[in-house]
């Protein structure tokens, strides 16, 4: 069994990135495990609380929780045309202690969404960039952007658009075909 992780850089209850995220994590074949990291509770990355001494529970389940999966799905909204500041604090607490990353060496899959047709492609990059610096391997192609998310989602909670689930789908066959290059 393979582990993947999915952090959703959303942390409101009805969150379109989570929902969508939902579906993908079914589209995995059956010799995948998903699971859904929490980040909301991380308080804010701060040095002083990270010591030798002792961490915040919160990071240190953060962090075990990421040594279990073999590689991450990111799931970004776009907030102010970069990733929101929930899922950079997670990038920040799971890179530190220094040395010790939780990220080093892992395959890694970004989706961003937004309700406009712009698809979050600002949040999609600067993931990019900081998930590259964090020697994670991100999945080149496809790349993916959902545009006009909130039409997607039905009543229950599945995307209705047969032409985005096939399109997602081959992203995840992508990413399953990276993931294993890894193994
Ligand atoms: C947004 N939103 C937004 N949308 C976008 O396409 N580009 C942007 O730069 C921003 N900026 C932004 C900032 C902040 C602080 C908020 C709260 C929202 C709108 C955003 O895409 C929308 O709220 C999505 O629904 C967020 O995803 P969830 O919460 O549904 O997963």
């Amino acid at each position: 069994m393979t582990k993947v992780g999915i952090i959703v850089g959303s942390l409101r209850k009805e969150s379109v990135t989570r929902k969508l995220a939902e579906n993908v994590a079914e589209l995995f074949p059956s010799e995948y495990e998903t699971e859904f990291i929490d980040i909301g509770n991380l308080p804010m990355y701060n040095e002083d609380i990270d010591t030798e001494a002792g961490a915040p529970p919160e990071y240190d389940e953060f962090r075990s929780k990421l040594d279990e999966v073999e590689a991450v799905l990111f799931a970004t909204p776009e907030y102010n045309r970069s990733m929101s500041g929930a899922m950079k604090n997670a990038l920040d607490v799971g890179s530190r202690p220094y040395g010790e990353s939780k990220w080093d060496g892992k395959p890694a899959m970004i989706m961003s969404q937004s309700p406009s047709n712009l698809s979050g492609f600002g949040a999609n990059h600067h993931l990019r960039q900081s998930l590259v610096f964090l020697n994670m391997h991100p999945l080149q192609q496809p790349e993916v952007y959902i545009a006009n998310s909130f039409d997607l989602i039905g009543d229950d909670g599945k995307i209705n658009n047969e032409g985005t689930v096939e399109f997602l789908q081959s992203a995840v066959d992508a990413f399953v075909e990276l993931v294993k290059k890894f193994k």
